[in-house]
């Protein structure tokens, strides 16, 4: 048997080299971005897998259910030995935009820099280090890998993965897998490794406000005639109670793990100011991870430094909600949908329509392969056992591989740690912990066929 300690050592710098490369190719998949550079990513994470040895490398597409057509995946495969399971490795080569350039510390969030022990770059952490994570798993067993793989890079997921669930039901027979392992979370802290068990789902909605044809002078008819993006500030405002928990009726909420949380640990990771209260009531991981929460992401309105002494006629804003495991995302949208609406909205024309929807889920993780990743991450740990871990983000086609393969045991993991700051300026991976979850996924490997 190879010692995948030192064959995954061996192979760190050149997978660190690597992860360089992807992350400067900006693979970003919204719309108005430039999308050859998703095409080019693609066609770089193809050629590291086909370098890897993987001798079955695809770029798949399809169109999403609305006709527009989809980013490229990239899907590799390795038959099983005879008699081993086969196991999925997923992860995505799209990324955030790399949103306010001067929050940056770098020039370019798309040259990685490295700063105390960690490496900063849009995509660097979510979710190129779980492309890299699976390559060096690959790499450190080179010939002599012990279980079948298929590895299912995607091109769309921080854009929703719309033609996602088509894509996962057209290649459903080269998908199908005994263990499914999706590297695109996280662990509890540095040195703590976890296995996330539970994610929250999404609904995003645009609500919009009419009042009239056109916008007239504030003081001349401002006391009789109401102004839209007012109503639509009361709209939003009545998404929360007081106390800051959702006000919108008919939401799922349930019980998350015991683990504690420390007031002060989220405060320093969130930034928060002195002062600045936390909003919601009960557990914080349960605030996090299984309780819903309402956020007002953005609102199409005049600007404060340009806007004139007028009554607006029209205003929208981007809503969204996080739901709990166990809700479905088109009944929470019914439910959000259903209390904007019966607001007091002085009789003004409320339109809220949907942006997007994703499922929540919850896995079970008991059975034989959540023993084996156990073992493995409390190995590559130095002997700290992972716990288990709600995430308050969402994967929502989790929830559609476990309807597609119910036999199917579902792996969390990722390499996210607090302080990656995914999504945001200065996004970064902690370059141990990134060698502990390559260490881990090799051991893992190994594992699933003891
Ligand atoms: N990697 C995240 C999901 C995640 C967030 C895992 C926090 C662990 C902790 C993923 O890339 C992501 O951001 N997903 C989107 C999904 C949405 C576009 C449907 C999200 O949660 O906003
Ligand atoms: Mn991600």
């Amino acid at each position: 048997m190879i010692d995948l300690h030192a064959a995954v050592e061996a192979v760190l710098p050149g997978v660190r080299a690597d992860l360089e490369r992807l992350v400067r190719i900006p693979s970003v998949a919204f719309p108005g971005f430039d999308h050859s550079h998703v095409r080019d990513s693609a066609d770089a994470v193809a050629e590291l897998l086909r370098g890897a040895g993987m001798p079955d490398v695809r770029i798949v597409s399809t169109t999403a259910p609305d006709g527009t057509p989809g980013q490229p995946a990239v899907i590799a495969r390795k038959p099983a030995p005879e008699g081993a399971p086969t196991v999925l490795l997923y992860a995505h080569h799209d990324v955030q935009p790399a949103g306010d350039l001067t929050a940056w510390e770098q020039d370019d969030p798309f040259q990685v820099v490295e700063r105390n022990g960690r490496l900063y770059g849009r995509g660097v952490a979510d979710d190129k280090a779980g492309v890299m994570a699976h390559i060096a798993a690959v790499r450190a067993w080179g010939e002599d890998l012990p279980v079948g793989l298929t590895i299912f890079v995607e091109g769309e997921e921080e854009y929703g993965s719309a033609s996602l669930e088509k894509l996962i039901e057209e290649y459903r027979d080269e998908l199908a897998a005994d263990v499914i392992v999706i590297a695109d979370s996280g662990n509890w802290d540095i040195g703590h490794p976890a296995l996330t068990t539970s994610l929250r789902g999404i609904v995003n909605a645009y609500v919009e406000v009419r009042t009239s044809t056109h916008a007239v002078h504030s003081g001349m008819f401002g006391g009789t005639v109401p102004d839209a993006l007012t109503i639509l500030c009361r709209l939003l405002a009545s998404l929360h109670d007081d106390n800051g928990d959702v006000a919108i009726p008919g939401l799922v909420s349930t019980e998350a793990s015991p683990l504690d949380y420390p007031e002060e640990r989220l405060r320093t990771e969130a930034g928060m100011l002195d002062g600045v209260e936390f909003i919601g009531t009960g557990r914080i991981v349960e605030r996090m991870w299984t309780k819903p929460t309402a956020t007002v992401l953005g609102i199409d309105a005049p600007g404060a430094q340009e806007s004139a002494n007028a009554l607006q006629p029209y205003a929208r804003a981007k809503v969204s909600v996080r739901i709990a495991p166990g809700e479905k995302d088109m009944d929470a949208y019914a439910a959000l949908k259903a209390h904007l609406e019966s607001q007091n909205a002085w009789g003004a024309q409320v339109t809220v329509s949907l942006d997007q929807g994703g499922n929540p889920c919850v896995i079970d993780a008991t059975g034989p392969s959540y023993d084996a990743a156990r073992d493995a991450f409390a190995e590559a740990w130095d002997g700290v056992r992972p716990v288990d871990i709600g995430v308050g983000g969402s994967i929502p086609f989790i929830a559609t591989f476990q309807e597609l393969f119910p036999n199917a045991a579902v792996l969390v993991t990722g390499v996210e740690d607090p302080d990656a700051r995914a999504h945001g300026p200065n996004e970064s991976l902690h370059l141990g912990e990134f060698a502990r979850v390559c260490l881990a996924e090799a051991l893992l490997l190994r594992n699933l066929v003891k």
